[in-house]
């Protein structure tokens, strides 16, 4: 049996709710963060220093980091596209940054308004600054599988926009599946195409489940020796500039997976299914996540 403990980067804070329609209050995020820092979850990406403009659902990021309850051996994280967000972040001490670009031109312009090369110096110094700040620094890139305005997106393109990101210094590469297009043999193949070059140990992935793959998508990489996922509570979560794109795997379908194979996560399914439950009534709608779901039509749910 597989047995090797994976690390789970919880995102529902932040790409969980930066789509959704119905406005959650900045003491509902908190309580919700709370909640989750008690689930045995060893890292929260809290919230995006973006523009409010661009986002609004997070206008209030400020607030959520300087108000939630930080708890030991948690890392806080946060999306920062510049240096102006880098300032905000600082500011409210986040422990972790996230980089973001995409490996299309096209999905990056309609994202964060600028080309791919314009993307990199902007970056760089982000990087630096965070690195020289004492922050640990997380890059993400959106696109790899499949762009909403490009459809298919070349391995050359993501490897290039890889060993850029790593040649910055960050500390892990996020790899993701924005749209939810890709299938097990594009995960394959994607992930030897980059570690010719970056430790396995480096890289993480980030699906979203628009097609039903997500699941699948995470047992492959965990097969090639990935170790660490990202996903969101409840299953929330998408895009607000990649069209129809549906929400992250469920934090909770990926525990119940790596809990039946034996591997550990060191987070209680328990727990943290309350935490869908409550940020599931905040929402107001239903949500993809199975556990949830199984949760809800039985009344309880034993880990
Ligand atoms: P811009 O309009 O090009 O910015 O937006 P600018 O540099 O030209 O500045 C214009 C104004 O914005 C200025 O203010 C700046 O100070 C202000 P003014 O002088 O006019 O009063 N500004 C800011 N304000 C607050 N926070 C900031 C900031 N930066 C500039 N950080 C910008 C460029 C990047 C800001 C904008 O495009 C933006 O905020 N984009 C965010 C998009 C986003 O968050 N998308 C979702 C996250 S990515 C994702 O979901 C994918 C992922 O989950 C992985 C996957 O699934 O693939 C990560
Ligand atoms: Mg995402």
């Amino acid at each position: 049996m597989l047995q090797e403990k994976v690390l789970i980067r919880e995102v529902g804070p932040r790409d969980g709710l930066q789509n959704e329609k119905q406005m959650i209050s900045t003491k509902d995020k908190v309580a919700w963060i709370n909640q989750l820092s008690q689930t045995g979850l060893s890292y929260i990406e809290v919230t995006s220093f973006v523009h409010p403009k661009w986002i609004p659902a997070l206008a209030d990021s400020l607030d959520v980091v300087k108000q939630i309850n930080r708890q030991p051996g948690v890392t806080y994280a946060a999306l920062v596209p510049n240096q102006r967000g880098l300032e905000s972040a600082l500011e409210a001490n986040i422990d972790e940054v996230s980089v973001f670009m995409s490996a299309s031109d096209t999905h990056n312009k309609k994202n964060i308004n600028k080309s791919m090369d314009e993307t990199f110096p902007v970056l760089a110094s982000v990087v630096s600054d965070a690195k020289g700040a004492g922050k640990s620094v997380r890059g993400y890139i959106s696109t790899v599988f499949g762009c909403p305005y490009e459809g298919h997106v070349s391995i050359d393109r993501v490897v290039h926009t890889a060993e850029k990101l790593m040649e910055m210094g960050i500390d892990e590469l996020s790899l993701g599946d924005t749209i939810g297009v890709a299938t097990p043999n594009q995960i394959e193949e994607v992930i030897k195409a980059l570690t010719h070059t970056i430790p396995i140990d480096k890289l993480a992935l980030h699906v979203h489940d628009t097609r039903g793959t997500a699941l699948a998508n995470v047992y492959q990489a965990y097969q090639l020796g990935v170790r660490r996922f990202d996903g969101a509570v409840a299953g929330l979560g998408g895009c607000p500039y990649a069209p129809g794109a549906a929400g992250n795997v469920a934090t909770e379908d990926m525990i119940y997976l790596f809990n039946g194979l034996g591997v550990d996560t060191d987070v209680s399914l328990n727990q943290l299914l309350d935490s869908a439950e409550f940020i599931h009534q905040k929402v107001g709608r239903a949500l993809p996540s199975h556990n949830l779901q199984a949760r809800l039509a039985s009344g309880s749910c034993k880990e």
